[in-house]
């Protein structure tokens, strides 16, 4: 089983803001990227994700389609969908 706790979608939603913390979802993973947005190359653009899906955005931008972007997403793994 999953070592992780299960979140719903609402509580995800609760999340889009640096106030409140940005959560992501990606393939059923839930994701607290506060601490990452200020690192991220593509800069502000990605808070347009924050308390929902990373899916439609990673499909425009496909730069993200590289083991090195999964491998930093995987470190702020907070739970599951
Ligand atoms: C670039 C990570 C979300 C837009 C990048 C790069 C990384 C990254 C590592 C550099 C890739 C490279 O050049 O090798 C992430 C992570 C995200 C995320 C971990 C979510 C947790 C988003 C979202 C958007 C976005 C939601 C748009 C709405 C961009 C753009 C670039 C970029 C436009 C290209 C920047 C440039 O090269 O000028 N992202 N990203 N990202 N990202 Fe993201």
């Amino acid at each position: 089983s999953s070592p992780f706790p299960i979140i719903s979608q609402e509580e995800v939603t609760k999340h889009r803001s640096l106030e409140d913390g940005v959560w992501v979802t990606y393939k059923g993973g839930v994701y607290d990227i506060t601490e990452f947005v200020a690192m991220h190359p593509g800069g502000a653009k990605i808070l347009l994700a924050a308390g929902g899906s990373l899916e439609p955005f990673w499909s425009l931008y496909a730069v993200h389609n590289q083991e090195h972007v999964l491998e930093i997403l995987s470190e702020y793994k907070v739970g599951v969908l």
